[in-house]
């Protein structure tokens, strides 16, 4: 199948020729299909935020090519113009790039820019506010007026009015508190249902990638080492601790529960998931699951209730945290 967009032996060379010379990214062969969702994760410093910028010709390369529906974005101007309407970018703190006095003018700036007549882009506007949870009292407000959480999804909003195909967020739940950054997932996770649109989510967070993403691509000193469903990536966890990134919080308690020799598969992630695989662990063998876990205990494996997990398991946490994970 051919990818919406994919770059080629792509090499970024920052402040080439002088002494400030830096290559944040180094011959990266990279792909997205049409309709998948996928983080990019890497430390800082690693080039996420370079690569992103060259999916809409922000940057250009300085060796190898950016192509979308299996052309280059370079080849003309009138196509990288195209490209800029079709891949949406969403900035790393895209709430300091807010500068209209009203929000519902700042949303309306892609979509006017793209030449729609007035009464689409008011469409459009309405639409992407709703979308965001923008109350419609707020489209008439400064931006400038509007909480933290509020401005970053005017900013949102403003990207998704004009409709990409690719939808690129650099980092977009930084510095929120859990309940602002799940709104924003929410949301993100809605267009790519609704839109069938190709998300690409830069991210930090493990956790975050791991719940939301089917297919991880891991950067790291301007390379891509591994790329794959979570599952895969995190079966790397010795070389992804080694590149500073680790592995989320529930694959190292069950790599732990494996080299315990408790049978568990090797590929949780979630809490659904680990959920599932205590129960399946328990169900199997009540005696050595419960051995394993617990050490000695007074009560035989037999009377226990498998159906239910026991209270030490902190399950009843679990559950609750859950919610709002898909
Ligand atoms: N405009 C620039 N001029 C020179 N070097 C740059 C420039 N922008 C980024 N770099 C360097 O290129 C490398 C990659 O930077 P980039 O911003 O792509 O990393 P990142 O993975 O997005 O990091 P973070 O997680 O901190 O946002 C870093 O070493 C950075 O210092
Ligand atoms: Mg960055």
């Amino acid at each position: 199948m051919q990818a919406i967009i994919e770059t080629r032996q792509l090499t970024h060379t920052y402040s080439q020729g002088t002494p400030f010379e830096h290559t944040a990214l180094d011959r990266v062969d990279f792909s997205a299909q049409a309709g998948e969702y996928l983080a990019v994760i890497g430390r800082t410093g690693s080039g996420k935020s370079t690569l992103i910028q060259h999916l809409n010709g922000l940057l250009k390369p300085t060796s190898g090519q950016v192509l979308f529906d299996g052309a280059d974005i370079w080849e003309d101007k009138s196509r990288t113009r195209q490209v800029r309407c079709q891949v949406g970018l969403v900035f790393q703190y895209p709430e300091y790039q807010l500068f209209e006095e009203t929000v519902y003018q700042d949303i309306a700036f892609g979509p006017k820019n793209m030449g729609l007549d007035g009464d689409e882009v008011d469409r459009r506007v309405k639409q992407s506010a709703r979308f965001v949870g923008l109350e419609p009292g707020v489209l008439e407000k400064s931006p400038f007026d509007l909480s933290g959480g509020q401005k970053r999804r005017v900013a949102i909003a403003g990207v998704i009015a004009m409709e990409p195909r690719v939808l690129v967020l650099d980092e977009p739940t930084a510095g929120l508190d859990p309940s602002g950054s799940a709104r924003i997932l929410d949301n993100i996770r809605t267009y790519h249902q609704e839109k069938n649109a190709c998300i690409i989510l830069v991210s930090h967070s493990m956790e975050e990638v791991a719940r939301e993403a089917e297919r991880l691509v891991v950067i790291h000193k301007g390379a891509v080492p591994f790329s794959g469903p979570p599952e895969e990536v995190f079966a790397h966890g010795d070389e992804l601790e080694a590149m500073g990134l680790g592995v989320p919080a529930m694959t190292r308690v069950f790599a732990r529960l494996r080299s315990m020799g408790v049978d568990v598969p090797p590929s949780v992630y979630t809490i659904p998931q680990a959920r599932e695989a205590i129960l399946a662990a328990l169900h199997r063998g009540p005696r050595k699951a419960a051995l394993g876990l617990y050490g000695e205990r007074k009560k035989e494996p037999a009377d226990m209730d498998v159906s239910a997990p026991p209270a030490e398991f902190g399950m009843e946490q679990a559950s609750s945290d859950e919610k709002g994970v898909r």
